[in-house]
Order: structure tokens, then C-alpha cells, then sequence
């Protein structure tokens, strides 16, 4: 199929485009570059242009006869969102809109989007399932859930094909270390961690240890970026014209912070300096995914995603790339 991949450039986008291409797809990468990557595209089509631009993104739908859109493009900084909720409505939403105008502009019906677990707020009870309900606590998830509620009306109304597919915490980067994570800033718990590691920080914050949990740290699950990327192939080949999916994606496995640092030191070699600071507002104490639809559903099961595998691979692309895309 020809793909059109938006946020091409960004973390989980890069290596969805990547896995894509080896399975014979042909990609188009739709990113505007303003956190994404050029490096992270490496040699696939890129088409630089912003989510708003209704006509350049049917143009670019109709010139390169596009099947299906895979659309990560979006910004994804839950504190940001609480203080600038105007850049999250109007990226999010308003540019999830132009590209469902542009899609029936040019006659493409089938799409993939990337969701989030923000759309379950703070849910009473884990492992999280669909059936949960979704009351978001910030601007950020809000903007995921209004795209899901916009994507359910369009597949019912103009028969759009869709799944909406809830990541819980994207982490890992690729398995031969060309790829990797590169946010600006970083606010994701291994990263920074890794940069503990490089020496580039003093040590690493743990957000509160007062929580309900083991050790009073926060759990969360977190999976590997090439275990979405294969969630989202096939997702692609389950899309039905008027029908949509809205699948959880998780290992099913909790981590605490404490049990993340102490992997990353394990797997560098590193004493990595911690500290406890103050809670992060708006952080759930334990957020994990029960993905048994996703897995009933697609045929779809995680490979990467034990922690070890996913901080070993961090590692790798961290201490190639110290600098991150700027090196
Ligand atoms: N943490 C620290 N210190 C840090 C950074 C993070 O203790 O310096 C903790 C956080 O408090 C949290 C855990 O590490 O308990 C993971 O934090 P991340 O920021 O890596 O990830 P989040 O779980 O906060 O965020 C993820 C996604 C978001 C999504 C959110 C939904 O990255 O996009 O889940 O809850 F919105």
C-alpha cells in the first residue's frame, strides 16, 4: 500500500514509517519538522508541511495515491498542555480535522491513529481495559479523545475506516540502533535516565515514593516502540469501511520508576544518582494496559517489550547518539 505517515519524523512515527517500508509498503512521510527529526526520516519521501494545510495534504494524498494515513503527527507534553491548551486544540484537533477533510478530498478512506492512555484520566482500577472509562484530566488527552469521537462520526457518516489505538508508555528504540528517542524537552522517564548514565544530568528525580504501590513509586507500562509499529500494520489490515477499532497497547506489565532505574543501571553499568523530589501533578499511581482485544483482535503480540530488551535498546541508540538528532 502506499502510506501516508504524518509526524513521520517524530518517536513513534519514525519507527512505524521504518517497519512499514520493510514490510513493502511504500511511505510518504508528512512532518513539518517542528519536533520532529529530518535525521529520523533517513532516506523516505518527506513532504514538509503542517497538519493545517488542508490542500498540500490532499495534493500530496492525490499525487501519490495514497491508501491509508498513519497519523502521528501531534504534540504531546501533558504539562505543556495544562498551560497552552490553544496548541494542543489547535494541532490536535483542528489539524486532526484538515487531515480527515483532506482524506475525503481526495477519496482515501482508510486511517490509523495514534491514541493515548491520557484518555483514560485516572482511572479507580489496573490493568486498564477498553471497556474503562474515559474522563481525561488535561488538555492533552482531551485532544486524543475528541480525535476518537471525530473519527467515530466520520466512519459512520462517510464510511471512513479507522482505528484509534491507546498507547500506554511508548519506550525502546530500533533494534540495529539507527533510530531512537529524541524529544525537545525530554520529560520521559529512560531518557532522561540514559542521560543520568551519559553524565549529562546530575540525577535523576523520582517523582514521589508516597504512592499506593510496592515501593511508592509510580508503575506504568511501558512498551516498545517496534511493538506499536507492528500493532499499527495490522491494524492497517483490519480497517473496514464505516467501522473502527479502539484498541488498548500495552505490555500488560507495570514497572515502578525505582524498577526503571535500577534496570538502567543494570544494563549500563552506571550508578545513576536518584533522587526523591516532589510528585508530578496529574500523575495516576499505576497505569496498565490489559490488551487482550488488541491481541484478539489484530493476531498482535508484544517482542520487544520486556524492560530489559527496551532499555538495552535505549541504550544503545543513547550512547551512539549522546546529542540525540542535534549530534
Ligand atoms: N518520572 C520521574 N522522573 C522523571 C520523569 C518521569 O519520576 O524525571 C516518572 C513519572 O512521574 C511517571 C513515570 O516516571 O510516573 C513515567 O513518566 P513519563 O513522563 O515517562 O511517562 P508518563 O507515564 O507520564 O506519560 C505517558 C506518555 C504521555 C501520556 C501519558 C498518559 O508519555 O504521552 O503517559 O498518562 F500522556
Amino acid at each position: 500500500m502506499n502510506i501516508l505517515v504524518t509526524g513521520g519524523a517524530g518517536y513513534v512515527g519514525s519507527h512505524a514509517a521504518r517497519l512499514l517500508t520493510r514490510e513493502g509498503h511504500r511511505v510518504v512521510v508528512y512532518d513539518n519538522l517542528e519536533r520532529g527529526h529530518a535525521a529520523a526520516v533517513l532516506d523516505l519521501p518527506l513532504v514538509q508541511g503542517h497538519l493545517s494545510d488542508r490542500e498540500l495534504l490532499a495534493r500530496t494524498m492525490r499525487e501519490k495515491q495514497i491508501d491509508a494515513v498513519m497519523h502521528f503527527a501531534a504534540f504531546a507534553l501533558v504539562g505543556e498542555s495544562v498551560t497552552d491548551p490553544n496548541l494542543y486544540y489547535e494541532n490536535n484537533v483542528v489539524g486532526s480535522l484538515r487531515l480527515l477533510q483532506a482524506m475525503r478530498d481526495a477519496g482515501v478512506t482508510k486511517i490509523v491513529f495514534s491514541s493515548t492512555t491520557a484518555t483514560y484520566g485516572e482511572p479507580e482500577k489496573s490493568p486498564i481495559a477498553e471497556t474503562t472509562p474515559q474522563h481525561p484530566i488535561n488538555p492533552y488527552g482531551y485532544s486524543k479523545l475528541a480525535v476518537e469521537h471525530l473519527l467515530t462520526d466520520f466512519a459512520a457518516a462517510y464510511g471512513i475506516g479507522f482505528a484509534a489505538l491507546r498507547y500506554f508508555n511508548a519506550s525502546g528504540a530500533s533494534a540495529d540502533g539507527v533510530i531512537g528517542e529524541d524529544h525537545r524537552p525530554e520529560s520521559h522517564l529512560i531518557p532522561i535516565v540514559l542521560q543520568v548514565a551519559l553524565g549529562q544530568r546530575e540525577k535523576i528525580s523520582i517523582f514521589g515514593d508516597d504512592y499506593p504501590t510496592l515501593d511508592g513509586t509510580c508503575i506504568r507500562d511501558y512498551i516498545h516502540v517496534d511493538d506499536l509499529g507492528s500493532a499499527h500494520l495490522k491494524a492497517l489490515n483490519q480497517l473496514q469501511p464505516g467501522k473502527g477499532l479502539k484498541l488498548n497497547l500495552g505490555s500488560g506489565v507495570g514497572y515502578s520508576v525505582r524498577e526503571v532505574i535500577d534496570m538502567c543501571r543494570e544494563v549500563t553499568g552506571h550508578a545513576i544518582p536518584a533522587a526523591i523530589g516532589p510528585r508530578r501533578p496529574g500523575d495516576p499511581p499505576a497505569l496498565v494496559a490489559d490488551s487482550s482485544l488488541a491481541q484478539r483482535t489484530l493476531g498482535w503480540q508484544c517482542c520487544y517489550s520486556d524492560l530489559r530488551t527496551i532499555v538495552t535498546s535505549a541504550w544503545n541508540w543513547h550512547r551512539a547518539h549522546p546529542q540525540g538528532y542535534g549530534g
